[in-house]
């Protein structure tokens, strides 16, 4: 794992629109997430793309996870957030964004077709994450299967008390979602997650420092090949191996 550690919570959105800035030019599969962390990303990308310097024609987006049962016209459906927050402002064909379905009648057969449409496309060449307190990637809460597929679960206390600043109360949050599995995240060629402040310190060493584990199913990234964790000084602020993780980055091969 790469493990860059910026100065503040603009530089890790640089950073990580850096990176995903090479994949948008070459018309890469990018898979997207949601929830507060990327927008920050989302908004230099949007940046970049209205100064001319960056191009999403050709690519193909795939979004980790979607609430079930939320109408995709309500604003915090995953559908709106990222036709909102990112696709409705970039130059890629509205056809290529794509979104669980959390209405299919079988969700199951809808998460299936969900997962086809991945292979179909070639895979996910990036898949940009955030990570939840408890150490959730996509929607998979501590003790999700490894090697999961796209499903449905359900959300953990934690998770629904942490969302529902993005509702009117904790109860309006859907308790039920479809996820990307933590077998499907593992198979994108890279692994990009970001992480900001202190609230997510713990996940972040747990993450990097803990055991491979489903107690903290983002320590999935330990056993990728290419895995590159971006977070700010204060979501470093519990590991052990701070002073060489810079030192890793200072010694950089050109
Ligand atoms: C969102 C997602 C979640 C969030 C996580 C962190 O698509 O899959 O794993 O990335 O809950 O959310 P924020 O960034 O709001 O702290």
């Amino acid at each position: 794992m790469e493990i860059i550690i910026s100065d503040s919570p603009n530089d890790v959105a640089v950073k990580a629109a850096d990176i995903l800035q090479g994949y948008a030019n070459r018309g890469a599969t990018l898979g997207v997430a949601t929830g507060s962390t990327p927008l920050a990303t989302y908004e230099e990308l949007i940046r970049r793309h209205t100064a001319g310097e960056l191009s999403f024609a050709g690519c193909k987006m795939f979004a980790l996870d979607e609430y079930v049962g939320l109408p995709i016209e309500h604003e915090q459906s995953y559908y709106s957030v990222i036709h909102n927050e990112l696709s409705n402002h970039v130059d890629i064909d509205p056809q290529d964004v794509h979104i669980p379905n959390g209405l299919a009648e079988d969700l199951a057969a809808g998460c299936a077709d969900y997962e086809q449409a991945i292979v179909d496309a070639g895979g996910i060449d990036v898949q940009l994450l955030g990570i939840g307190a408890n150490g959730h990637v996509g929607f998979n809460e501590p003790s999700s299967s490894l090697s999961s597929l796209t499903r449905m679960k359900t959300l953990h206390p934690q998770t629904v008390a942490d969302n529902a600043r993005f509702f009117d109360s904790a109860e309006n949050v859907p308790v039920h979602v479809v996820t990307q599995g933590l077998g499907t995240i593992q198979r994108a060629g890279q692994l990009l997650l970001l992480a900001t402040g202190e609230q997510k310190a713990h996940a972040i060493s747990q993450l990097v420092e803990g055991p491979l584990s489903a107690a903290c199913p983002a320590s999935i990234l330990q056993i990728h090949p290419h895995a590159t964790v971006i977070v700010d000084e204060a979501a470093a602020s519990k590991l052990n191996n701070v002073d060489y993780y810079k030192f890793i980055q200072q010694h950089k091969p050109a």
